[in-house]
């Protein structure tokens, strides 16, 4: 089969990176899409370095297996802890992440320069947005924040309503206290889970400080990068959307369809080991 017309490949930890899935199906109407959560193994949020570079190789070398012509990893934890081992893995496959599009955006909203990264432990740890925002501003001054309970909160529906808030709270409150000089003007949802919890983290920050997050700005990478290889889906194809998780099809259906945007059923999702050594674990 002609390149063009095979699928782009993107992966989560879950079902968080649904929210770029969707933005890529917006723009990108006519390509195929194939999505992989590895459910089984979510959170990557909280695991080392290397085990996360281990899962992130298993799920690339899995879509890879199935014939896709470019990757998203739709996880910032992942994008942060293996971006450069995928790109050399996949070479000459181009592999996207999500950090640089979330730092682009951030950096384009930005006039005081002041940023506020909001991820998990792991994607914090590796100072991976403080990197990418300072290659494209190199006057910031960015601060990155580890809120690993938000993603709890969203796998569990709770996005609204006094936990939500209490726990933005709890995260939030010493920057919304701060003089107006000594606060973000921007801050950055660093990870796929919290574009769901952004009305309580809003209300958390309080005002004049803009919430970006990577997806729209992801999507638009994807579309720049299939234009510069020559990979875009020609005039003739259907674009369309295929769903695979590691585990727990009912609840990827449930949890997920608040990411995508639109409900889908278990029926809909396909259930793999992406490892043969995973198997019957
Ligand atoms: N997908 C992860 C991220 O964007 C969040 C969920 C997890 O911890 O696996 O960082």
């Amino acid at each position: 089969m002609e390149q063009s017309r095979l699928p782009i490949g993107i992966f989560d930890s879950g079902v968080g990176g649904l929210t770029v899935l969707h933005a890529v199906n917006d723009l990108l109407p006519d390509e195929q899409l194939l999505y992989l959560g590895d459910t089984a193994r979510l959170p990557y949020g909280t695991k080392s370095p290397a085990s996360v570079q281990r899962y992130a190789t298993h799920a690339a070398d899995y879509l890879v297996g199935q014939g896709i012509k470019l990757l998203v990893i739709a996880c910032n934890t992942a994008s942060a802890l293996a971006l450069d081992e995928l790109r050399h893995r996949l070479a000459p496959i181009p592999v996207i992440g999500v950090v640089e599009p979330g730092a682009t955006a951030a950096v384009n909203r930005s006039s005081a320069h002041r940023h506020l990264v909001l991820a998990t432990e792991s994607t914090t740890s590796q100072l991976a947005y403080t990197r990418a925002i300072l290659r494209l501003d190199p006057d910031a001054i960015i601060e990155e924040l580890p809120c690993s309970l938000f993603v709890a909160l969203a796998e569990e529906g709770w996005n609204t309503g006094s936990i939500a808030e209490a726990v933005a709270g709890q995260y939030l409150d010493s920057i919304r206290e701060r003089s107006r000089a000594e606060r973000p003007d921007v801050a950055i949802l660093g990870c796929t889970h919290f574009p769901l919890l952004q009305g309580a983290i809003s209300n958390a920050l309080g005002p004049g400080i803009e919430i970006v997050d990577s997806a729209t700005t992801t999507a638009r990478a994807v579309w720049q990068e299939l234009a510069a290889s020559n990979l875009a889906a020609p005039d003739d194809a259907n674009g369309g959307i295929r769903l695979i998780a590691t585990d727990g099809a009912a609840r990827f259906a449930r949890i997920g369809s608040a990411f995508l945007g639109r409900k889908f059923a278990a029926e809909d999702i396909e259930l793999t080991d992406i490892h043969p050594a995973d198997k019957g674990n």
